[in-house]
């Protein structure tokens, strides 16, 4: 089966911050799972370099929006990387490539009688991109969302007849019940196409910095328009020479954060009809970090800025910590002093010193070799179907109650060393037998959550697989017992080491 996942394509009007890390790190863990399924995976994320909200950062610098959009596009990048993440194509927005299909598309939708001239007045925020209706203004005339104050603008442009799709939405609603999840962003995405569509125009009259609507050169195509088209663009030229549209299209997931719900669940699907397209699968929604200022943390000072923690803690530490903190679609706070807790509590404690421990008793006790035994009765009983419930929890985006299922059995694992007492097993030759069984059980489950901690956590759990000996991560054998002992034990190190604080700069 194929398997295609998007980010949004992120401005590059400013750095990239952990809101932006956090799809990307999310769509990454869909991505690595699809693959331990066997699945035919693409996963995309890029930058968004057109429009106002970058035109109007370059000024500000003094640099052109092309400078910036390269210098940032590069950060993005440099982040992706960072966090380890395994996109299959970067794309930007000013990609030739991308331009030629915007304007085909764009031009379609022309041509199949969807675009009208007119004249557009309304309340416009230059950081959104976007008209505000009277409704969602607030007091002053200010942007719900950025809180500036915004002019009303005129324009004479090209209209998109968003309106005369309102039918064809309702019905893919109501055809498609998880066209987007969860429930309650569902609920409001058909709530606001119940509420009446408004045409809105696809291009701009007074921007230049855009991808120029091909029969009227004078104007450039609105950017969210061409932004969102990115995602089906890549498929033209990811690969030269081969058209990935037919292996990957429709997509299979678009991930975004709640701010843009309307333009993916609302605006992109209706673009798609217009233009003969068939309509993604889904589109997942995620709330937000709240990133606000914090207590300090020894090491972080009180904002989480990506780059820092991963060069302190490793990708793998923030990568668990933002999945984990906040429950995937909920808007959850996070924060420095909260990132070392769980660092400490659970990466270092719970999971590595388990993995510590076990290989030192499996090296100590049994020479460095696995024991063969069957697997303990309880410990497989606690185990039973995990594979299957991580596997339900993440096709249905619940990245977090899959992380928490996985975690439930480190600490069953947890409990088991503290019950059986190994150290004490191995004074007694009359109870060799049942420390054969618990090394052997400790080894098979420290090797299966590591097998389904792998999407998450890709460098720690294959350090791990690879110290037990096992490195197989394909989910078919991430089930207890799956595997028999006999493995030799290797070196594993520390996973999360003590991150010692530094000296504030002075
Ligand atoms: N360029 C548009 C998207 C076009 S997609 C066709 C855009 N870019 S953005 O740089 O503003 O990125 C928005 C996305 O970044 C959000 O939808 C979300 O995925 C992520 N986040 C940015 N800040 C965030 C938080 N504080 N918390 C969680 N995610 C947030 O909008």
């Amino acid at each position: 089966m194929s398997y295609y996942v998007t980010t949004p394509i992120y401005y590059v009007n400013g750095e990239p911050h952990l809101g932006h890390a956090y799809t990307t790190i999310a769509a990454d863990v869909l991505a690595r799972h699809m693959r331990q399924r066997g699945e035919d995976v693409f996963f995309l994320t890029g930058t968004d370099e057109h429009g106002e909200p970058v035109t109007q950062a370059a000024e500000r610098l003094g640099i052109t929006p092309r400078e910036l959009g390269d210098r940032n596009a590069g950060r993005f990048r440099e982040l992706a990387r960072a966090l380890n993440v395994t996109n299959d194509f970067f794309i930007r927005t000013t990609d030739p490539e991308h331009a030629e299909v915007v304007a085909e598309v764009v031009q379609r939708i022309y041509d199949n009688g969807h675009v009208y001239e007119g004249t557009y007045e309304g309340w416009y925020c230059p950081r959104c991109a976007d008209f505000k209706t009277e409704s969602e203004l607030e007091e002053g005339n200010t942007c719900p969302i950025h809180k500036i104050e915004l002019e009303l603008e005129h324009e004479d442009n090209w209209f998109f007849r968003l309106a005369s799709f309102q039918e064809r939405l309702e019905h893919l609603y109501a055809e498609r019940p998880d066209f987007v999840i969860p429930q309650n962003r569902y609920n409001e995405a058909l709530s606001f196409i119940k509420g009446g569509l408004r045409d809105f125009s696809l291009s701009r009259a007074r921007l230049k910095w855009g991808v120029p609507v091909p029969w009227d050169r004078s104007q450039v195509i609105y950017v969210w328009i061409d932004a969102l088209l990115n995602y089906y663009s890549a498929l033209a030229y990811a690969r030269p020479g081969e058209d990935l549209r037919d292996r990957f299209w429709p997509a299979t997931v678009h991930l975004i954060g709640k701010d843009i719900l309307k333009f993916h669940a609302v605006i992109w699907p209706a673009m798609l009809m217009a233009a003969d397209i068939e309509v993604p699968r889904r589109v997942g929604i995620h709330g937000f970090l709240l990133l606000g200022e914090h207590k300090m943390s020894k090491s972080l000072g009180n904002v989480i800025e990506p780059f820092r923690v991963v060069e302190l803690y490793g990708a793998d530490a923030l990568r668990f910590y933002v999945v984990r903190e906040v429950s995937f679609g909920s808007d959850g706070e996070v924060s420095p002093d909260g990132f070392e807790t769980r660092y400490t509590t659970e990466l270092a404690n719970e999971y590595g010193n388990l993995a510590s421990r076990t290989l030192a008793m499996i090296d100590r006790y049994r020479d460095g070799i696995v024991p063969e035994a069957p697997p303990d009765t309880a410990l497989a009983a606690a185990f039973d179907q995990l594979a299957e419930v991580v596997r339900e929890r993440l096709d249905d985006l619940e990245l977090t109650a899959a992380l928490d299922e996985i975690w439930r059995r480190i600490k069953e694992l947890n409990r088991f060393v503290q019950e059986e007492q190994p150290w004490q097993l191995s004074k007694d030759d009359a109870r060799a037998e049942r420390l054969d069984e618990v090394l052997y059980a400790l080894a098979e489950g420290l090797r299966v959550v590591s097998v389904l901690l792998h999407p998450f956590m890709p460098e720690s759990a294959e350090r791990l697989l690879a110290a037990l000996g096992r490195e197989d991560v394909s989910l078919d054998c991430a089930r207890f017992g799956a595997v028999p002992g006999g493995a030799t034990v290797g070196e594993l190190g520390q996973l999360f080491p003590r991150v010692e604080a530094e000296a504030p700069a002075a």
